[in-house]
C-alpha cells in the first residue's frame, strides 16, 4: 500500500466521503451528474452555447414566423387543424376563404414560391412526371397537382396541405409564411387551368 493510501488518512472526513460518493456516482449517474454532486458544478456550466440554444431573445413583441407573418389587413381566423385533417379530407379548412386576391403579384410571388418550395417533387408544371425527384422517388408520379385529383381542391385544402403537409408529403407552414401560402395557392389554381385548357385543346 502506497503513500496515497496514508495521504488519503490524512484528509479530513468531509474529503473522504467526498471522495467515496464521486467513485460511486459514476457506476448509476452519468459523470457530469455525479461531479455535479460532489463540486457543486459539471462541465456543462459553460459559457459556450448549447446546441439549439436562442443566442439572443426575439424582441419584445416578436411574432413567430410559422404563427402566420400576417400582413396588415389580411387577418383572418385559422381554425385548429393537423395532417390527419388533410389526410381525412380537409374537413376544418376546405371552406376557408382565400384572402388574396388572383393578381399579377400575387401570380408572379406564387410561381417563385412554387418553383423554390413545390417543384422539386410536383414538376415546375404541377405534373409530378417532370420532377426532379421522380428517378429517386418514383411514388411521386401519383401526386400530380394539375391533374386527377388535386384538380378537385379547394383553395383552403391547398392552403392547408402547404401549412400541415400529408401522409408523406412534409409540411411547409414554418417555412412559408402566411399570407406566401395563398399566393402558392393562387399560382398552383392557375396551372392547373393552364393544363386543363391544354388538355382540352389536345
Ligand atoms: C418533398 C416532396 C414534396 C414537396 C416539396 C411538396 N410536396 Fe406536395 N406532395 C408530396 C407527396 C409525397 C404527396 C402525397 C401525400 C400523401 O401521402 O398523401 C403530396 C401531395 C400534395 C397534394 C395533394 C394532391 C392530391 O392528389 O390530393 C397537394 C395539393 C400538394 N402536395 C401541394 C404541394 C404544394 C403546393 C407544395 C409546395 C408548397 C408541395 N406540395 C411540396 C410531396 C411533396
Amino acid at each position: 500500500m502506497c503513500s496515497d493510501a496514508r495521504s488519503l488518512r490524512r484528509w479530513r472526513p468531509a474529503h473522504r466521503v467526498a471522495l467515496a460518493v464521486a467513485l460511486l456516482l459514476p457506476a448509476c449517474s452519468p459523470m457530469d451528474s455525479a461531479l455535479q454532486a460532489v463540486a457543486g458544478r459539471s462541465m456543462r456550466d459553460q459559457p459556450s452555447f448549447d446546441p439549439y440554444e436562442n443566442t439572443r431573445m426575439p424582441a419584445d413583441g416578436a411574432v413567430s414566423f410559422s404563427s402566420g407573418n400576417y400582413p396588415s389587413g389580411l387577418t383572418q381566423d385559422v381554425p385548429e387543424f393537423t395532417a390527419l385533417d388533410m389526410a381525412q379530407g380537409g374537413a376544418p379548412v376546405n371552406d376557408l376563404p382565400n384572402p388574396v386576391p388572383v393578381t399579377e403579384q400575387s401570380l408572379a410571388r406564387g410561381e417563385v414560391m412554387y418553383d423554390r418550395m413545390c417543384a422539386v417533387c410536383h414538376g415546375p408544371e404541377g405534373n409530378s412526371q417532370q420532377a426532379a425527384i421522380l428517378p429517386k422517388f418514383p411514388v411521386m408520379a401519383a401526386f400530380p397537382l394539375a391533374s386527377g385529383l388535386a384538380l378537385t381542391r379547394s383553395d383552403g385544402y391547398l392552403f392547408g396541405m402547404i401549412t400541415v403537409g400529408r401522409g408523406i408529403m412534409p409540411a411547409y407552414g414554418h417555412q412559408v409564411s402566411y399570407s406566401d401560402r395563398w399566393h402558392i395557392v393562387n399560382y398552383v389554381k392557375q396551372v392547373q387551368g393552364r393544363n386543363d385548357a391544354a388538355g382540352q385543346e389536345g
